[in-house]
Parts: C-alpha cells; structure tokens; sequence
C-alpha cells in the first residue's frame, strides 16, 4: 500500500485524523471508521485469538481487531469454522478485549449461533457484549441475516455484515470466487445494500472480483473490508496466522506473507533442544543458588 503520509507519520502529527495511532488513547468506534470513509482514508483489520497476539497489533496501532470463527482453523484445529461454538468464542474473544486498549474488537458470531432467527442472534450478540466485552459483532449474509442485524442494531449493538464468500456456508458453496455471473453480482449488490439499509457499520467482502468490489464500496455509504476482493475496498483484512507465515501448506493467493513466523519459531524450538541435548542450557545466569 502506498502512502502519501505513512500510518506511523500520521499517528505522529498532533491533530491528523488518523485511525493508525496517534496520542488519544481510547477505543476506536463505529463513528471513527464512518470518518474516515469520507475522508478516503484506508484501514488494515487483523484476526487474534489470544491477548498476547491481539497486544502487539494493538500496539503497533491496527485500528480493528476481529475474533474471527476463523479461530477454528487457525487456532483449535478443526478442518472449518463450522463447528466453532459461542462458548469459545466468548472465550477467545474476552482474552483479546484484555490484551487490547485501542482497537475496535470486533467478534464473530459462530455457526448456530444466530441462523434461527432475530432472537436466537440478539441473545449471542448480547453474550459476547457482555461477557467478552467486545466492541461489536459480525455475522454472515446479507438478505438472509436481515431480522437478524436489525435487531442486533436496534438492541445497540454494531453489527459488520459478511458477504461474498461465507465460510460458514462451506458445505453448500465450497471455496471459490463468488459474483462471477452478473445474477450474482446483482444478488451480492442487494445483500451488500441489505445489510447497509438494516443498519450495519460496515461489510466484509470475501473472494469477490475486484471490479464488483469497487462497485459495491463506491455504492455504499458504509466502509467495505476486503479479503480477496481488490485494492478498491475501504479497507483490508488478513487473517493473522497467514500473513504472518505461521499457517501450514499453500496460502489462499490473496495473502500476502508479511513473515515467516514458522520457519522462525521452528528455528527456535530446534535451537532450544540442541542447547538441552547438549547441556549448554541452562547456564549460570539461567540458574538460582
Ligand atoms: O473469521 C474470519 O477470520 C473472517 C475473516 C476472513 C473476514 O471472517
């Protein structure tokens, strides 16, 4: 991403409406994320699972933060988000409210956890307030999650919306590219306004063509967050253990590897057990006499 100003300049400059930084200490909301849609200013939303993870985003000034069910793969070993329950999300998400002072934590309403209509959602959303202590909640579908984010949204409670490819869903859309054909680019067109129109904060663009992205950010008056949806989206997201190289195997081809958090872990670990085998650790000053 280029920048005229770069995000560590801008948090530095008393005065610059920035959601990178700066001196103001307290949690980005909603409105902040309104402000700088119509300032055109661009924002990254990164996942955590723990405090720990979550602080040093936190720390290096990523403004949003989300508990995604995607915790299922990357985190608890399960082949898909589908059998994350509400119990570990509530978890999860109130270690990465702990870790964090700044950034909106935004946390996923898992599968089962708000398909059976506005009350069944309005009671999960209300849980993971409460108990986790998180900012808001993100849900998917557009049309079909309607009752749902109204009342989530009228009960006071931000509601971001999850378009496109809904991982949720997996076992009826598979893994692909959604949009493709101009039906379902006029279908992702009505849910994105949907979801805008039932009152969400924001939209999640998942694995859409780029140009249907543009078209749905330039058509919406609320920020559109883009995983595999192009450059023209308001703002990005990357789940945490791919960018940062950890997750195992081949990556999505819209992740972009920021480090090699495997090579260098493993690196360690073998390093450690080489000092062990070979007694030169502990050393003295690791001991207590
Ligand atoms: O669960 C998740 O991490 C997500 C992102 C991919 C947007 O939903």
């Amino acid at each position: 991403m280029t920048h005229a100003v770069s995000p560590a300049q801008a948090a530095g400059q008393p005065g610059t409406p920035s959601l990178y930084g700066g001196t103001s200490t307290r949690r980005i909301t909603i409105r902040d994320l309104a402000a700088a849609k119509e300032r055109g200013e661009k924002w990254p939303m990164l996942t955590a699972y723990d405090a720990m993870t979550a602080s040093v985003f936190d720390e290096s000034g990523i403004p949003v933060i989300l508990v995604g069910d995607s915790m299922g793969n990357c985190h608890l070993g399960y082949d898909t988000t589908v059998p994350v329950t509400l119990d570990e999300m509530t978890l999860l998400s109130a270690a990465v409210v702990r870790g964090t002072k700044r950034a909106l934590i935004v946390g996923d309403l898992p599968f089962g956890s708000y398909q059976e209509g506005a009350v069944q959602a309005l009671r999960s959303a209300t849980r993971l307030v409460k108990e986790a202590g998180v900012g808001a909640v993100k849900l998917e579908g557009g049309e079909r999650s309607l009752r749902q984010t109204e009342l989530i949204v009228e009960s006071g409670i931000p509601v971001m919306s999850h378009l496109g490819l809904t991982p949720q869903s997996v076992n009826a859309m598979g893994y692909r590219v959604q949009g493709r054909t101009d039906e379902a680019a006029h279908r992702l067109l009505r849910d994105a306004k949907a979801a805008q129109d039932a009152g969400a904060f924001a939209v999640v663009l998942e694995l859409v063509p780029a140009e249907l992205a543009a078209e749905v950010t330039r058509s919406l008056h609320i920020p559109t967050v883009g995983i595999g949806a192009g450059a023209e989206c308001d703002a990005q997201v990357l789940v945490w253990t791919d960018m940062m190289g950890l997750t195992q195997g081949k990556l999505p081809k819209f992740v972009k590897q920021y480090a090699n958090l495997r090579q260098t872990m493993g690196d360690a670990a073998k390093a450690f057990a080489a000092d062990v085998a070979g007694g030169s650790f502990p050393q003295e000053q690791h001991s207590f006499h």
